[in-house]
């Protein structure tokens, strides 16, 4: 149990300590079923939506053109290193809350607050912008069957165009998108009732989501233009726009592409030989998806031309270029299919993030109330899907995207110096899984976080100044309101600075990532 603390600065820095970790991990003994078949498959199911279905298109024409498959490399390289970092805390603390609870454990409440905080772009804030591109698919596919949904209902209330330098121009209307919100709705109950149900619908899901892209992939290659791929870095016309600044800013856009892949560190308990299995997981899912999205996008920006592509189903359109209609019509079903199953895994990921932190006090304790039939936290993921959907009807895809992107990227930084920070304070600790090569790949890790927030920031900042301020808006306000939850709920209520041990309760079934999706391996 941990001494209630004293000074300020002490009670902001107050530790959860490992053991303690460790201690509510083993509230419920998970067995030990995934193998590293399971892992890559855990790990591909979480990554491939909306990044490669949606952002590609907007990356390649406001950005990057062709080469943005040089900016899934940069964003690729820079997950691999924060994964190995994940690998590692995971298999020390296999805990529910992952990156959250190795905060608390690393570096102290505030940070872990911060970190908590940050997860809800993560997860929340990309549950909305999957829902967002979700929509655009089903509204195309709607049209295909003669229902038009109108503009008005299917589009966000504010609105984004590019600008002649790539800048983004926002703009308010009357539109609210409720088909996006329809989809969250939709999501969230089925995580009340209770995600293990779906489970073998979402493997489902998954092989079709591959499956969808690489007959994409084999349809497209005949319709290729090659003369749509030069030039391959269009010159820079100022700001982002295209050139060597463009292709970063495009893998900021697409590193949401890559967000989900550290599910396969929160499955680091579950892993029958974590040591081996849990790099092959990380790196080897996203090393198929790195793969996959490359040849994707080459084959889109092959296909249509880079400056055609901003729109929400970019891959859509490509195929309505090849004039199938009938093959549209699946690639288009088959998008939707695979949107949902990310919708659901995002939405679960962030409604757990906020169960552990209500178990630590720093949230209201609703968001641990379980159902008693369907052992779900049923409250707080009916409160977290209400604000998701309202999010996702209100905003574009445009600034939910950097939205994310920039938490994701703080939130890996973090995890690498975590990592850091514990070797030191904790050297003692049994490490199942270390990431290799001592210091050099938490410090790359932090580096390439830098490299993929620094271009949002700047985005940010430029659009503020130039009389454009409602990302900047949005953003303060979100940060405003996660360091008021802490001052006046979470400050006061914290479990671990009142002394106050573990709740002994745990009423979630262990094996809830495995069932999620559908990957455990009865032995
Ligand atoms: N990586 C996930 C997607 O692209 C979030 O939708």
């Amino acid at each position: 149990m941990a001494e209630p603390s004293k000074g300020i600065g002490s009670r902001l820095f107050i530790k959860k300590s490992v053991d303690r970790a460790q201690r509510e991990a083993n509230q419920h003994s998970l067995k030990r079923t995934l193998g590293p078949v399971n892992l890559v498959l855990l790990g591909i199911g979480c990554i491939i939506g909306a990044g490669i279905y949606v952002m590609t298109g907007n990356a390649a024409a406001n950005f990057a053109g062709p080469a943005v498959l040089l900016s899934f490399i940069i964003a690729g390289t820079a997950c691999a290193f924060a994964g190995l970092c994940y690998a590692e805390l995971a298999s020390t603390m296999p805990v529910a809350g992952s990156a959250y609870t190795y905060s608390y454990a690393a570096m102290g409440e505030i940070l872990a607050w911060t970190m908590g905080w940050l997860l809800v772009l993560e997860y929340g804030v990309a549950a909305a912008t999957v829902a967002v591109g979700w929509s655009g698919y089903a509204k195309s596919f709607l049209a295909d069957l003669g229902f038009t949904v109108p503009a008005a209902l299917a589009s966000s209330t504010i609105q984004s165009a590019a600008d002649a330098t790539g800048h983004l121009v926002f703009s308010v209307t009357d539109n609210i998108n409720l088909v996006a919100a329809a989809g969250i709705v939709a999501v969230t109950g089925l995580l009340v009732i209770g995600v293990s149900e779906s489970a073998s619908v979402n493997n489902v899901i998954v092989f079709i989501k591959v499956g969808v892209l690489v007959a994409f992939v084999l349809a497209g290659i005949g319709f290729i233009e090659p003369a749509n791929w030069t030039p391959f870095i269009p010159e820079n016309e100022g700001g982002f726009k295209y050139g060597i600044p463009g292709v970063f800013r495009a893998a900021s856009v697409i590193f949401f592409a890559y967000v989900g892949f550290e599910a396969v560190s929160t499955a680091a308990s579950e892993a029958r030989n974590p040591q081996r299995d849990m790099p092959i997981g990380i790196l080897g899912s996203l090393f198929v998806c790195t793969v996959i999205y490359m040849i994707v996008a080459a084959v889109l920006t092959g296909i249509v031309p880079y400056n055609q592509l901003g729109v929400p189903e970019p891959i859509a359109v490509a195929v309505d270029r090849m004039g199938m209609p009938t093959f549209s019509f699946f690639i288009k079903i088959g998008a939707i299919a695979g949107l949902s199953s990310v919708m659901l895994i995002l939405t679960y990921g962030q409604s757990r993030v906020f169960f552990a932190m209500a178990r630590d006090g720093l949230l209201p304790r609703m968001f641990a109330v379980i159902h008693p039939k369907f052992r779900t936290p049923w409250k707080g993921t009916i409160l977290l899907g209400s604000l998701i959907a309202i999010a996702s009807s209100l905003l574009p895809i445009t600034i939910l995207g950097d939205l994310v992107s920039l938490g994701t990227a703080f939130a890996f930084g973090m995890v690498c110096i975590s990592v850091l920070w514990l070797r030191k304070s904790r050297p003692d600790l049994h490490r199942p899984f270390t990431a290799p090569g001592g210091a050099v790949v938490p410090i790359l890790g932090v580096v390439f976080a830098g490299v993929m927030a620094a271009p949002l920031i700047i985005d940010i900042v430029v659009k503020a100044t130039s009389g454009d301020p409602i990302p900047a808006y949005i953003l303060t306000s979100y940060l405003v309101l996660g360091a008021a939850i802490y001052a006046f709920y979470g400050f006061k209520n914290s479990r671990i600075a009142q002394g106050l041990d573990i709740l002994d309760d745990n009423p979630l079934p262990g094996v809830l990532q495995a069932q999620a999706h559908g990957l455990d391996e009865k032995k």
